[in-house]
């Protein structure tokens, strides 16, 4: 029996569906091969140890262990190193990345062979445990990876089969506060129902028919629909000036469409766009004052290293 185990799990972006799918509609998730590591090890220290660098918020670490160590009853102490391919600022997903990795390599550790569903199960009771909000598409890409169709808590977790999308990713520069984001359009969700929900259910029939479009591989239609996503997230107050400029400048540069990815007020933008006109899309979010950032989409999902 191994005494130390590394794991590896995806970070994510959403293609279509933000805050609809909070309300119980479906959304369309890809895992990123930027990865976050977690190198678990049993010592004969008498009590564990979290080295996480790169992590924000070494929560997750922690009550991964906690939550553990209560299920399975463990007494051994566990050091846990963690490493990122990318920063925790970006909004690609490391707090769930880094929770289901610290799962699966507890899992590997202790020989309890968790299932992909109970590692779901396990990391998303975590996260609601510490952040309150959340669907928990981040956590489902993490531990399945490639492109999901995602219904709110795991209802839905169905494996799209498609190639890897030719996707220009955008940085704004700045971390969007998703919960905060999640309770903004939970208030203007209570105080217009309706027209809320309409937005809604539009953004559902974008997911619908982009989910199409993506298994056709035809870019033309799914980066329209991704473009009219974004004017949704613009009704709902979630974009900022700044996504918005460079989702435009993105669109007319030549991409097929663009879009804010993830909550709004920060984080990423993406665009699909064609081999032709890639430099040219990836030099207008650029001028846009955007960074790009090189990771490729429909990426493996949590697995063991060595
Ligand atoms: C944030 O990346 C996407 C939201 O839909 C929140 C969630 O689904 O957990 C706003």
């Amino acid at each position: 029996m191994n005494n130390k185990v590394t794991v590896s799990a995806p970070g994510k972006l959403l293609l279509l569906g933000e805050h609809s799918v909070i309300y119980g509609y479906p959304s369309l998730v890809t895992a990123m091969d930027a990865r976050v590591y977690v190198k678990a090890q049993k010592t004969d220290e008498n009590s564990d140890r979290i080295i996480a660098p790169q992590v924000k918020d070494t929560r997750f670490v922690e009550k991964a262990l906690v939550f553990f160590k209560e299920k399975y009853q463990l007494s051994s102490s566990v050091c846990v190193t963690t490493r990122s391919d990318f920063s925790h600022n970006v909004g690609l997903g490391s707090s769930s990345a880094v929770t289901v990795a610290s799962f699966k390599a507890l899992s590997v550790l202790f020989e309890k062979n968790l299932t992909n569903k109970e590692i779901f199960n396990l990391s998303y009771q975590l996260t609601i445990h510490i952040q309150g909000v959340g669907s928990g598409f981040d956590i489902a890409a993490a531990v399945w990876g490639g492109v999901l169709y995602y219904i709110y808590g795991g209802k839905t977790i169905d494996p799209v089969v498609t190639s890897a999308l030719p996707l220009v990713v955008g940085y704004c520069g700045f971390k969007a506060d998703t919960p905060t984001l999640v309770k903004k359009v939970r208030s203007t969700y209570q105080k217009s129902r309706l027209a809320t929900d309409k937005i809604f259910k539009e953004i559902t029939q974008l997911v619908e028919k982009g989910k199409k479009y993506l298994m056709m591989n035809d870019y033309s239609h799914l980066g329209n629909i991704m473009t009219q996503n974004h004017k949704l997230l613009q009704k709902l107050n979630v974009s900022t000036p700044k996504l918005d400029r460079m989702v435009e400048k993105a669109v007319s540069a030549g991409a097929f469409g663009a879009k804010l990815s993830g909550a709004g007020g920060g984080d990423c933008m993406i665009a699909l766009v064609g081999a032709v006109n890639r430099k040219k899309v990836e030099q207008a979010i650029v001028n846009a004052g955007g960074e790009i950032i090189q990771v490729q989409n429909n990426a493996p999902g949590v697995r063991v290293e060595q």
